[in-house]
């Protein structure tokens, strides 16, 4: 038995959701282009979990629904608020509460095709409230209730900031969701699936998945890129600075990708944001320093960025916090997880592989008083 490391290259399973062929991303096999320039996140989480894009009456029904589920149980807020906030990232407190939203679900625990998709309803449009929620209670701020006549993505940033976003931030940020929704067998994903195909619950394969999708080699990235930014802070300090952790050996976030070797193709649509926003909020900076960072590592290493690199600016110039960056990834790709989730159950063998095992064999045992 030989083992591939990080399971590279393995395929572990057949899906109908997503794909990635010749670096060309497709939900459903919709080309991710298409999808980014034309339709609603709610559609495409409609497209995820339907395996066919809505009508009109149906994409209304859609909103309507996931609009009227999102409010949190009022014990998951007051448990936010018991939360030591100098020391709780935020990633953490979702990867809790969502695990606390099971608890004050009567049908969390019940399998049946039908409960799982009002499952699915109230996860997804209930994330967002937390996310939103926590981001207040941790300012002194009370949190805002959503509100019926918003989207997704327009009730996130009214939960968030208590006033209704601009249209350029609403656009700005449903774009990001349709972007990130879903990506074929990424880390988070296969998490989430591996916890399912033990039959486990729905919000124990979403908490698994959000516990994945918070390392820096994951989902953590957007954050960590802003990160880098605000510490090169002037425009003439980037490449110095990206030639020292070269040279430390150390990883320069939002770059390189396991599967993509020449492009994301993703990155454009937000290096495009990134550079509208960025001048709009008078911080060109930013864009600035990205797309030589971008360059240079594309030159020296032969590496692409990936969907984390100009996410970090996009979301700092529309005022948000950096480490909500990460938890608002989780928000869309929720939609993907779940639809994972359900393709999972419908077709569900327990995953469990082997392992190459490399440690010593055929052991003498020794009594403990004889152990030296
Ligand atoms: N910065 C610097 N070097 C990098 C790099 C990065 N971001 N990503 C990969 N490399 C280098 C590795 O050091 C390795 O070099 P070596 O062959 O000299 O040892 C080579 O490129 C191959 O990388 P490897 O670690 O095998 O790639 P992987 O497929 O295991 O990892 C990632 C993929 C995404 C985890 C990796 O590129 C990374 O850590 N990127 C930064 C984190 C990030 O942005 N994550 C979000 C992904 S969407």
């Amino acid at each position: 038995m030989s083992s591939a490391k990080g399971l590279e290259g393995i395929v572990a399973t057949q899906s109908a959701i997503s794909s990635i062929i010749d670096d060309q991303l497709t939900y459903v096999g919709y080309k991710i282009d298409d999808l980014t320039e034309n339709a609603s996140f709610e559609e495409v989480v409609y497209l995820l979990w339907n395996l066919k894009l809505p009508t009109e009456e149906e994409l209304n029904a859609f909103k309507t629904d996931i609009v009227s589920n999102m409010e949190v149980p009022e014990e998951v807020i007051d448990h936010l608020r018991s939360y030591d906030i100098s020391k709780v990232h935020p990633m953490a407190a979702l990867r809790t509460a969502v695990s606390l939203l099971g608890l004050y679900d009567k049908e969390a625990d019940v399998m049946e095709d039908e409960a799982n998709k009002r499952k699915a309803v109230r996860l997804q449009a209930q994330i967002s409230t937390i996310v939103a929620a926590f981001a207040r209670i941790r300012k002194g701020l009370e949190p805002v209730k959503p509100k019926k006549d918003l989207g997704y993505a327009a009730n996130f940033l009214y939960m968030l900031n208590n006033k209704e976003p601009e249209d350029i931030e609403v656009e700005a940020i449903d774009k990001a969701l349709v972007l990130h929704a879903d990506h074929e067998l990424n880390a988070s994903t296969f998490a989430a699936r591996v916890c399912v195909a033990t039959l486990s619950d729905l919000y124990s394969g979403v908490t698994t998945a959000i516990s994945t999708l918070k390392g820096p080699l994951h989902g953590g990235a957007n954050e960590q890129v802003m990160k880098m930014l605000t510490e090169i802070e002037e425009e003439e300090n980037a490449i110095p600075y990206i030639k020292k952790k070269l040279e430390n050996k150390e990883l320069i976030m939002g770059m390189g990708h396991r599967v993509y070797k020449h492009g994301d193709p993703r990155a454009k649509h937000l290096k495009k944001m990134s550079q509208e926003l960025t001048k709009l909020t008078e911080q060109p900076k930013y864009y600035n320093m990205s797309v030589a960072i971008e360059d240079y590592i594309k030159q020296e290493k032969g590496l692409p960025a990936n969907v984390d690199f100009y996410s970090a600016s996009v979301y700092h110039s529309l005022g948000i916090d950096h480490d909500l960056f990460t938890p608002i990834f989780a928000m869309s790709r929720v939609s993907g997880w779940i639809a994972h989730i359900m393709e999972q159950y419908d077709n569900n063998r327990l995953i469990r592989p082997r392992a190459e095992y490399v440690g010593p064999e055929m052991q003498e045992f020794i009594p403990i008083e004889e152990r030296k």
